[in-house]
C-alpha cells in the first residue's frame, strides 16, 4: 500500500463500495467507512480498512478521523459519497423529510469536510464529493433531494478557491442514473408512493415509469468509481466531472461552464 490515505463514506453498497475497491486496487491506503458495520461484508472483501462512520453523527465523524490520524498520521483525500434519495413533492413531504434529505446529503458532507480540512491542508489533499446531475438540474418529485444536492454544489464551489489558497483541491462528481441499491435503500415502493400521492398520482406514475426505464440503462457503480479515481489522482484537479456523456449532455442543458473552470478562474482572483 502507498502512504496516501483516502477516507470514503457510504461504502456498504453502490458507488462507495466500488470506489473502495478501486482505491485499494490503485494502492491507496483505503479507509472505507459505513454507518452500520453489520453491512460490511462486501466492503471487507475489498481489503480496505473498514470503520464505522455515520455522516449525520458529529461524534462518529470526529472519532473516525481521530482514529485514522492515530493509526496512519495523515489523510490525503476524503470521498463524500454517502447519500440517500427522498422522493415526493413538497405538498406531500413532511418538513422532517426535507430535514432528513439535508442531514445526510448536505450537512453530512459539511461535517466531514470541515473536520478533514486541517489534515488535508497538511498533505495538500483533496475533497471529492459525489453530488448528482440533480445538483445542477432540479427534477420532478425530487424537491428535497435536489435542493440538498444543489446545496452541496454551492458549498463546494464556494469552498474551492479558498481551499485552493491553502493547497487543497475540490471536485464534485455528477452521475446520472447509476445501477445501485439507491432506490431500494431509500425504501421506495412505487405502487405505495403512487397510491398515496393524491392529485399528484398521474404525474408521479409517469415520473416513476420514466425513471425506472432510465435505471435499466444506467451506468455501473464501477464506471462512476473510475471517475472518482480520476478526480483523486489527475493533475490539475478539475472542479466538476460528469460521469457519462448522457450526464454531460443533461447538465449542459443548464450549464455553460461544464467543468467549472471559468467561474473558478474568476473567483480565485478574489482571494489572491
Ligand atoms: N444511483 C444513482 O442513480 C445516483 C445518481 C447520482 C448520484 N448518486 C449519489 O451517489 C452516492 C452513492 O449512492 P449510490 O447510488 O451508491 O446508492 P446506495 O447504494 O444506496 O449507497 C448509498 C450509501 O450511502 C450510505 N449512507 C446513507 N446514509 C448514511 C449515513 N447517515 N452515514 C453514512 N452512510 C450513509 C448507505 O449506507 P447504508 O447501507 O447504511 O444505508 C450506502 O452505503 C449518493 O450520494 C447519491 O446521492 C447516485
Amino acid at each position: 500500500m502507498s502512504d496516501k490515505v483516502v477516507v470514503i463514506t457510504g461504502t456498504s453498497t453502490g458507488i462507495g463500495l466500488a470506489t473502495a475497491a478501486a482505491a485499494v486496487r490503485s494502492d491507496f491506503t483505503t479507509v472505507a467507512t459505513l454507518r452500520n458495520l453489520d453491512r460490511a461484508d462486501a466492503v471487507r472483501s475489498t481489503g480496505a480498512d473498514v470503520r464505522q462512520l455515520d455522516v449525520t453523527d458529529a461524534d462518529s465523524v470526529a472519532e473516525c478521523l481521530a482514529g485514522v490520524i492515530a493509526d496512519y498520521g495523515r489523510v490525503d483525500a476524503i470521498v463524500n459519497n454517502a447519500g440517500a434519495s427522498v422522493l415526493g413533492t413538497a405538498e406531500n413531504l413532511s418538513m422532517d423529510d426535507f430535514r432528513r434529505a439535508m442531514e445526510v446529503n448536505y450537512f453530512g458532507v459539511v461535517e466531514l469536510t470541515k473536520a478533514a480540512m486541517p489534515h488535508l491542508r497538511a498533505t495538500g489533499g483533496r475533497v471529492v464529493t459525489v453530488t448528482s446531475v440533480g445538483g445542477i438540474v432540479g427534477q420532478p418529485f425530487n424537491e428535497a433531494y435536489c435542493a440538498a444536492k444543489f446545496a452541496v454544489e454551492g458549498f463546494m464551489q464556494s469552498l474551492a478557491p479558498v481551499a485552493a489558497s491553502v493547497g487543497v483541491g475540490i471536485c464534485v462528481i455528477e452521475p446520472g442514473a447509476v445501477t445501485t441499491e439507491f432506490v431500494a435503500n431509500a425504501g421506495i415502493e412505487p405502487a405505495k408512493e403512487i397510491a398515496e400521492a393524491g392529485p399528484y398520482a398521474p404525474a408521479l406514475r409517469a415520473y416513476i415509469e420514466r425513471t425506472l426505464g432510465a435505471y435499466t440503462v444506467g451506468q455501473t457503480p464501477e464506471d462512476v468509481a473510475a471517475v472518482v479515481m480520476q478526480a483523486l489522482t489527475t493533475d490539475p484537479i478539475v472542479f466538476r466531472r460528469q460521469t457519462s456523456d448522457a450526464a454531460k449532455a443533461f447538465v449542459a442543458s443548464t450549464l455553460a461552464d461544464l467543468d467549472g473552470s471559468a467561474i473558478l478562474n474568476l473567483t480565485s482572483t478574489w482571494v489572491r
